[in-house]
């Protein structure tokens, strides 16, 4: 395994596998890499010739009063692990590199972008659309892999690629949990251990939701369900603040606030609640 550090080496060695015909598959990260990460690993160790993964935690995807300097790093670590999960390649670039004097171009997808985390993270998305964009140009992957745990940024990188005509495919895969539910996340580390315990009922309120739409006759609608989820949260005393509990639609975001508007559609019900100062996502898909 090889740790490239620069955009030059990086993009010379990947139109060389481009030419050699070699399919390159990609997971870009923010390290503190964990089982979820290893996931994304696997399934494009399963399908790729050569593997890359970028370790990068860019600062453009955080607002000055984010976590961006307690954000967990551990390269060593994050190194070891790529070894061991037959990763080929690790681009790891500076903030130097990715963002020198003088930088000025972004990449901005719009609607998609609205509501959700972008509501509540304004500049996050053109952060980490930026970023991901620059990403794909350097490592010319054939496709990417992406966690579901994230699901609007799933969604909008999707649409980045097509709008934008990027020569990759983009692949989104199932979120991996720990065994009480709680969705594999590199913030996981902050939490205490009364946070900890608290933290599954996030996952338990998704399924609640998720055992009422499925019933056939459910004549409550979503004020009802987004009541009892958000009833089961605050009944944690460590969760400190609900950001949101929504209903989306799966492939538009539009916000579904009637399921008398959501026949035969795949809902996405998300949410983000605060623990102090642990901020957690999680969702889950359901068909109706
Ligand atoms: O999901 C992440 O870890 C980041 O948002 C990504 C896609 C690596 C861009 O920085």
């Amino acid at each position: 395994m090889k740790i490239l550090r620069t955009i030059a080496s990086a993009q010379k060695l990947t139109t060389q596998l481009r030419i050699k015909n070699k399919v390159i598959g990609f997971v870009p990260t923010m390290g503190y890499l964990h089982n979820g990460h290893l996931s994304l690993i696997r399934e494009a160790r399963k399908k790729a010739d050569i593997v890359f993964v970028s370790i990068y935690v860019n600062p453009l995807q955080f607002a000055p009063n984010e976590d961006l300097s307690r954000y967990p790093r551990d390269f060593i670590r994050d190194e070891m692990l790529c070894r061991k999960g037959g990763v080929d390649y690790i681009f790891y670039p500076s903030n130097e590199m990715m963002y020198p004097e003088g930088y000025s171009t972004y990449a901005i997808v719009e609607k998609l972008t609205d509501g959700l985390e972008g509501k509540i993270r304004p500049g996050h998305f053109k952060g980490v659309t930026t970023i991901v964009l620059k990403l794909l140009n350097i490592v010319q992957p054939h496709f990417s892999v992406f966690g579901q745990k994230d699901a609007q940024q799933a969604a909008v990188i999707s649409k980045m690629v097509r709008d934008l005509n990027v020569n990759t495919k983009i692949k989104v895969l199932q979120t991996v949990r720990e065994a009480d539910g709680l969705a594999m996340s590199s913030r996981n580390v902050y939490l205490t251990k009364e946070q900890r315990e608290d933290a599954p009922f996030l996952y338990r309120a998704l399924q609640f939701a998720k055992r009422k739409l499925e019933l056939e006759n459910y004549n409550k609608d979503i004020a009802f369900l987004h009541g009892q989820m958000s009833k089961l949260i605050k009944s944690r005393k460590t969760a400190t603040k609900i950001d949101y509990i929504s209903f989306n639609d799966y492939e538009t975001l539009r916000e579904i606030s009637s399921l008398k508007n959501a026949k035969n559609s795949k809902i996405l019900v998300s949410l983000a609640v605060r623990f102090g100062k642990v901020r957690l996502i999680d969702n889950i898909v359901i068909k109706r």
